[in-house]
């Protein structure tokens, strides 16, 4: 067999060839003589029309009534077409049905809004959309890996179960091998989670972080790439309780280095998707969100901002604009402000950082001036934050005052704070939020339109 991709790739080699394809019908439409299917094979996100005659092949009347996604095998001459809107054809010398399909099959060929689409997530992969988004998340998450490996960062497995709270917000999907309906209870009439997991408590991880600062004390530049979960009950276009993270920490690095690790990443993204998949971008720059491409050349070839945090509330509190969650130091920003300060004051990416040490995580190293911690979020247009990271506390007095301040117990983390004891160099490290660099890339408004099976509050059909 040839792929569609091959023929649209290296056109002139197949022109006037016999080749043979095997795909999927998206449209079908015939006279009594000739008719034409637009047939996609997965391959590309182009689709390849094929002519059928009833002089050329013995069961016309039988593919003339091929339905849509019926799958059928095709053997024909491609055709250069220099005046039509398709470079080529398929003339058909033989078309076989290889899987028929029903009359009542929901993706018939008229636009269909995300939300009905979202409720055929199983069928969803085969519209234009979401074959455009699937395969450039897949080629993001292979650039990615590229982007890390090249440098010769070691890709870090961290695990999925487990038994601290890497965010220490409280956020976790409790794993439960207990009976539901009689929960053990102990003295204090809590349920009594100690009889859970072989006897640990345990939940599905919020974040590899901790884990991956563990393997960087070891091999100094590491990454994970994996799913990780919250728990937190937000229903926005921008939450899901599944998502995916990429997370690199590097030993030696300051919150400087690990701002230009995060900006280098974010522009090789970029590049590669708009060099590897220059027809899904063409399509998300016409049908999803004009202007897209010229917006992403942009961003490549400008520095990102930087402002502290407290520059970045002096600019909201100077902007004069009424927010619905008014300005102060030491609010965590808001999905308004933040919008605010990269879409309406730089109108490009810039990273936050030295936030308030009060809204932000319990492994943030602290700043001199005591208030402080030497954080980075990276917040882009139309996404808002994409990246949230910092310099990690690794200083082992510190950390342990930290974590009182904030009732977190120390023994729960004992091999983290070990990593304080042997050898705890200065390093740093951020999580990308992997769905939201795919909004991002496409400019896909709803992060349930990016996930192949969104997990959010409200959805979770599969
Ligand atoms: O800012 P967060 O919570 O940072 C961490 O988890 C750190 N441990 C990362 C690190 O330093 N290694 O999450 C990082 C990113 C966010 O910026 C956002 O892009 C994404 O993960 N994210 C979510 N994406 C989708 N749905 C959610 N519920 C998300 N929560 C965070
Ligand atoms: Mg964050």
């Amino acid at each position: 067999d040839t792929t569609i991709r091959e023929l649209y790739r290296e056109t002139e080699t197949y022109a006037g060839q016999e080749v043979t394809l095997r795909g999927w019908v998206r449209t079908n439409r015939s006279s009594n003589k000739f008719g034409f299917i637009e047939l996609n094979d997965g391959s590309f996100f182009k689709s390849v029309q094929v002519v059928y005659e009833q002089d050329m092949i013995n069961n016309f009347d039988a593919i003339a009534k091929a339905p849509i996604a019926a799958a059928l095998m095709v053997r024909g001459t491609l055709v250069l077409t220099p005046e039509a809107k398709q470079p080529f054809e398929l003339k058909a010398a033989e078309v076989v049905i290889e899987a028929g399909s029903e009359a009542d099959y929901p993706l018939q060929k008229k636009r269909h809004s995300l939300e009905f689409l979202r409720e055929i997530a199983h069928l969803r992969p085969r519209s234009n959309t979401f074959s455009a988004v699937f395969r450039v998340r897949s080629l993001v998450a292979y650039a990615i890996h590229q982007f890390f490996q090249d440098q010769h960062f070691v890709y870090v497995h961290t695990p999925i179960v487990t038994g601290s709270d890497a965010e220490g917000a409280g956020e976790m999907f409790h794993i439960t091998t207990l009976d539901l309906e009689n929960l053990p209870k102990g003295e204090d009439g809590n349920i009594d989670y100690s009889q859970d997991f072989f006897g640990k408590e345990t939940s599905l991880t919020v974040s590899g972080q901790l884990e991956a600062e563990t393997f960087a004390m070891a091999f100094r530049n590491v990454y994970t790439f994996g799913p990780t979960f919250r728990a937190e009950n937000s229903n926005t276009a921008r939450h899901a309780s599944e998502f995916w993270m990429i997370e690199p920490e590097v030993a030696f690095a300051d919150l400087a280095d690990n701002m230009d690790l995060a900006e280098d990443m974010i522009k090789y993204i970029i590049n590669y998707v708009l060099e590897h998949a220059p027809e899904e971008m063409e399509f998300f720059n016409s049908f999803v969100d004009k202007g897209l491409i010229d917006r992403l050349n942009n961003i490549v070839s400008n520095d990102f901002v930087r402002v502290t945090y407290t520059e970045a509330v002096d600019l909201l509190l100077k902007s004069g604009k009424e927010f619905q969650y008014p300005v102060q130091w030491g609010i965590d920003l808001q999905t308004e402000h933040e919008r605010y300060i990269t879409e309406e004051i730089f109108k490009k990416p810039v990273f936050v950082t030295d936030y308030p040490k009060d809204i932000k995580a319990f492994y943030m190293r602290i700043n001199d001036d005591g208030k402080t911690v030497a954080a980075c979020d990276l917040l882009v247009p139309g996404v808002g934050e994409i990246i949230g990271g910092s310099q990690r506390e690794e200083r082992y007095d510190v950390l342990c005052a930290r974590m009182k301040e904030m009732n977190l117990d120390e023994a729960d983390y004992w091999w983290y704070m070990d990593l304080r004891k042997y050898g705890g160099v200065k390093h740093a490290g951020y999580g990308l939020g992997f769905e939201r660099i795919i909004m991002y890339v496409t400019g896909m408004s709803n992060i349930r339109d990016v996930l192949p099976f969104p997990r959010t509050p409200k959805t979770a059909e599969f």
